[in-house]
């Protein structure tokens, strides 16, 4: 079985600065793949390439064995860390708001059968977020955790196969965290999502991947950092058993991915 995306020899440089160099992937679908590295690996920018917001100076990136068009399009989601949400619509103004957009894309307005069943989906979507009382508030209302549930409403609505999250839970506190964790896992699971999620904790990226990537350097020019990219240095297949463990234990070193 071919994989659901790959990416092929991918270099992604501005100006003369190479922040991803050789980038082979493949991840199959209903995979949940969490990416760790250190501040400016390009981790956001690999995210940003896989959506199709920008293109890779070089490279091929396949989605269902076809090369990707330079546009987000529906079969990708995302979600960032903050401000992924329209403050000046209601928590229903911003789910109904994507399907407008899909469905009727140069007036992204709805009207008649039409916008009551966009508006009976939007519903739906964040009754599965658990915001079902909260469909009339706008996001200053909310707190970040619910800002952050209705950031994935909005992602989600369009029935996306792959759901890129940057730092999604980064900004919340540890409590709100595990609840987020609970429910991201049960959205993947209930709707078939294949993840690809960035985060700078790593007991995140281990209790909730089923494969953790690591993106760092693995050659620099102390004279000239800019000169060498980062690329994967480690990918570690996560069993059952192995995430078990990685959950009981106080804290988890780099070192430790790299002997398994
Ligand atoms: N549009 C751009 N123009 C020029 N340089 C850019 C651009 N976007 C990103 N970069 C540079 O690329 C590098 C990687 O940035 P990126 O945001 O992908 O890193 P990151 O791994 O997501 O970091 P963080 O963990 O801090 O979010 C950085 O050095 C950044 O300055
Ligand atoms: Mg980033």
């Amino acid at each position: 079985m071919s994989a659901l995306l790959s990416l092929r020899n991918v270099w992604v440089e501005y100006g003369d600065k190479i922040v991803l160099e050789r980038v082979d992937l493949d991840i199959e679908a209903g995979s949940f793949v969490s990416i760790i590295g250190p501040s400016g690996a390009g981790k956001s920018s690999l995210l940003r390439i896989i959506l199709g917001q920008e293109v890779p100076t070089s490279g091929t990136i396949l989605l269902d064995d076809i090369p990707l068009t330079p546009e987000c399009g529906p079969d990708r989601g995302v979600v960032f860390q903050r401000y992924s949400v329209f403050p000046h619509l209601s928590a229903l103004g911003n789910v109904v708001f994507g399907l407008e957009c899909e469905q009727a894309p140069f007036t992204a307005r709805l009207f008649g059968a039409k916008r009551r069943g966009a508006i009976a989906q939007a519903t739906e979507m964040l009754k599965a977020v658990g915001l079902g009382d909260s469909l009339n508030l706008y996001p200053a209302q909310m707190s970040g955790g619910m800002q952050q549930r209705l950031a994935i409403a909005q992602a989600l609505i369009k029935r996306p196969r792959i759901l890129l999250l940057d730092e999604p839970f980064g900004a919340l506190d540890p409590g709100i965290r595990a609840d987020m964790h609970a429910l991201i896992t049960q959205l993947w699971r209930d709707y078939s999502l294949t993840i690809i999620m960035v985060t700078h904790d790593i007991r995140e990226a281990f209790a909730l991947g089923t494969r953790v990537l690591t993106l760092d350097k693995r050659r620099r020019d102390p004279h000239a950092p800019h000169r060498f990219g980062a690329t994967a240095v480690y990918d570690l297949p996560l069993t059952k058993k192995f995430k078990a463990e990685a959950e009981a234990e106080e804290s988890i070193t780099l070192d430790r991915v790299g002997n398994n």
